[in-house]
């Protein structure tokens, strides 16, 4: 269904130390919707990823995932409720295959599977690597160590690897850093497909901006940990604010 509010963040803060990271962030996303968050460096984004991961608690404010606060809940709760991240820094397993990354990562239990031989002989877990692997277009690459592919691809295992767990939120940190330009085009059909086939919800921060403005139907523009602007690409690229924040290099 959409229409629906699967995220909100209500005056979310996180300090470090001197440093305000998020900045009394408010913001809802709409379940179904591909949504991009925006702008410069410093500005909070992947802070913002890892305050709803649970990987960091907020200072103040709250998080709610589908009408259920999250804030203080550990990661592996976060990810069980169907929340799944990809980092902007790749984040491969040296010395393991593709397929074996897309078994692994897979959460069973209380909390997330780190022992290899015991996510192998599960069925279920199996099942879900093949149609991941499958979606994906990996499937002549599963025996292939991960980590020597070409950046492109790697990107790509570490997609796959975060849809193992069946989320509905799909986080995704600069996906399409070290892509080429015929890569990023595949990855946009990718992830239509995922929203359009699996129900997924998508929220990318990304750089390249006509990546986010072709693929996303709504943007939030993050600068020093505040929004200072959100609305539709058509909207968001000629928002004055936005322009001398972020876009004015670029356009
Ligand atoms: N663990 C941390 N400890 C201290 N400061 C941090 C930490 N994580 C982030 N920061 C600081 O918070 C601010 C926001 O960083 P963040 O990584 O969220 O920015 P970003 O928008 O993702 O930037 P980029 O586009 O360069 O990836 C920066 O000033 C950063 O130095
Ligand atoms: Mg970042």
């Amino acid at each position: 269904m959409t229409g629906e509010t699967l995220l909100s963040l209500d005056r979310a803060t996180k300090r470090f130390g001197g440093i305000t990271a998020l900045d009394g962030l408010s913001f809802n996303v709409t379940q179904g919707e591909i949504v991009g968050v925006i702008g410069p460096n410093g500005a909070g984004k992947t802070t913002l990823f890892n305050v709803i991961t649970g990987a960091y608690t907020l200072t103040s404010g709250t998080i709610s995932y589908r009408g259920q606060s999250i804030g203080g809940l550990r990661p592996h709760r976060i990810a069980g409720m169907g929340i799944a991240r990809t980092f902007q820094n790749i984040r491969l397993f040296a010395s393991m295959t593709v397929w074996e990354h897309l078994l692994v990562a897979q959460p069973r239990g209380n909390g997330w599977s780190h022992l290899l031989p015991a996510a192998m002989g599960d069925k279920a877990a199996r099942r879900r690597a093949e149609e991941v692997l499958t979606f994906f277009g990996l499937e002549d690459l599963r025996n292939r160590d991960a980590a020597t592919l070409p950046y492109g691809l790697q990107r790509r295992v570490e997609m796959a690897r975060a849809l193992t767990a069946g989320p509905r939120l799909l986080l995704l940190d600069e996906p399409v850093a070290g892509m080429n330009a015929d890569e990023a085009e595949e990855l946009k059909s990718l992830l239509v497909a995922l929203r359009d086939q699996m129900g997924l919800t998508i929220l990318l921060i990304e750089h390249d901006m006509s990546f986010v403005m072709t693929l996303c139907e709504y943007l939030f523009v993050l600068d020093f940990g505040s929004k200072i602007g959100e609305g539709t690409p058509t909207v968001v690229r000629r928002d004055p604010k936005v322009l001398s924040a972020y876009l004015g290099d670029d356009e």
